[in-house]
């Protein structure tokens, strides 16, 4: 598969499949989340001292519908209020642009708070493209047909990888002005140094006067914190433990993943709630397709997740060390999850 290469289209989807087919197109990216990447992952991740996996490799097909699944708890207040502030504020968002903005979004899993925002940029504009990015291309897929099937102007060209191999595909295209999305308090699953990069890669992709809507979780409580990635349903668990099932699946791995425990705490200091994988005793994990084995001792940890809580200060430092400026914000009447709107400079 070459860069940039269409993979499929929405063709055979049903009675208005070729009109859909001329509205969404699906384009795989080199980078991508593919199975050499995750063996390569997990080879080093769990060689290492100590053990760890990225956790972009949540977001197979069971993570991705594990994880909208979380999206509904009651104690994962993150999409809850995200969607709240986009709704209420979807058209001063998108009247920013005195021409029709390109949308393009990172991480956008199943789209469902961006509908909002397409939804107003449509009643605006009439005609929006939509470039949505993820490693999941199957999720990308559905989200694509539903949201064209539900909004008349809207085309869909969906990048399926990584998000820098398809930020540098767009690099290489001049359409503008564009708005990029970055929802979901992604952007807290890197460390500061990461997190500048990436934001740094967004504006080498962007042209002055381009924008930035980002969503972020803000510092607070540690009960409250804690209580959403420890939800009482054990979704949260599930989803976490699924790496060592996709680990089996994919892999040939041999956890058993009931000798695990799933952990998240919030620690403070480094302001972030951390998710780990706790072996239960001391075990020896085989990974046929890898030749290796993974020994854990009683306590060990695989530390999968970082998901960084900010202050506003600390935003408004992550825009002037990325070359972006605070244009507006909105947050929540309890003050726990900001969304900001940068433009780029
Ligand atoms: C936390 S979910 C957020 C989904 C959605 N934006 C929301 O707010 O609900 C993160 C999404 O980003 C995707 N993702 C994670 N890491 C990625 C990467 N490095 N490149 C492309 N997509 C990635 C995942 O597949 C997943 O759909």
């Amino acid at each position: 598969m070459r860069d940039g290469e269409a993979v499929g289209t929405g063709r055979g989807l049903g009675i208005d499949a070729d009109r859909r087919a001329e509205r969404v197109r699906l384009v795989e990216v080199v980078g991508g989340q593919t199975d050499d990447c995750f063996a390569e992952a997990v080879r080093i991740g769990l060689g290492s001292m100590p053990k760890w996996l990225p956790c972009r490799y949540f977001y197979d097909t069971a993570g991705s519908r594990l994880f909208e699944r979380i999206c509904d708890l009651p104690e994962y207040y993150l999409t809850r209020i995200e969607e709240r502030l986009l709704r209420t504020n979807r058209r001063e968002m998108v009247e920013r642009f005195g021409t029709t903005p390109v949308i393009v979004e990172l991480g956008s899993g199943s789209s469902r708070k961006t509908r909002w925002l397409l939804e107003a940029a449509c009643a605006r504009f009439g005609t929006i493209e939509y470039m949505p990015i993820d490693v999941s291309g199957p999720l990308l897929k559905v989200a694509a047909e539903a949201l064209t099937d539900a909004l008349a102007g809207l085309r869909v060209t969906a990048l399926v990888g990584d998000y820098r191999a398809a930020l540098d595909l767009l690099r290489k295209r001049r359409e503008c002005p564009r708005l990029f999305l970055f929802l979901g308090s992604s952007l807290g699953n890197y460390e500061r140094d990461s997190a500048i990069a990436l934001l740094r890669h967004i504006h080498d992709a962007s042209h002055a006067g381009d924008r930035l809507l980002l969503g972020t979780d803000l510092v607070k409580d540690a009960a409250i914190l804690e209580a959403a990635y420890n939800d009482a349903s054990g979704l949260t668990a599930q989803f976490n433990k699924n790496l060592l099932l996709r680990i089996n699946r994919e892999l040939g791995g041999r956890f058993d993943v009931g000798s695990f425990i799933h952990r998240a705490h919030y620690d403070a200091a480094r302001s972030r709630v951390e998710m780990h994988l706790v072996s239960r005793h001391e075990q020896q994990v085989r990974i046929d397709k890898l030749g290796m084995v993974a020994a854990f001792s009683e306590g060990e940890t695989i530390h999968t997740e970082n998901s960084h809580k900010y202050t506003i200060t600390e935003l408004q430092e992550l825009a002037a060390g990325s070359g972006f400026v605070e244009e507006l914000a909105w947050t929540d009447e309890a003050g726990w999850y900001r969304v900001q709107m940068w433009r780029r400079v």
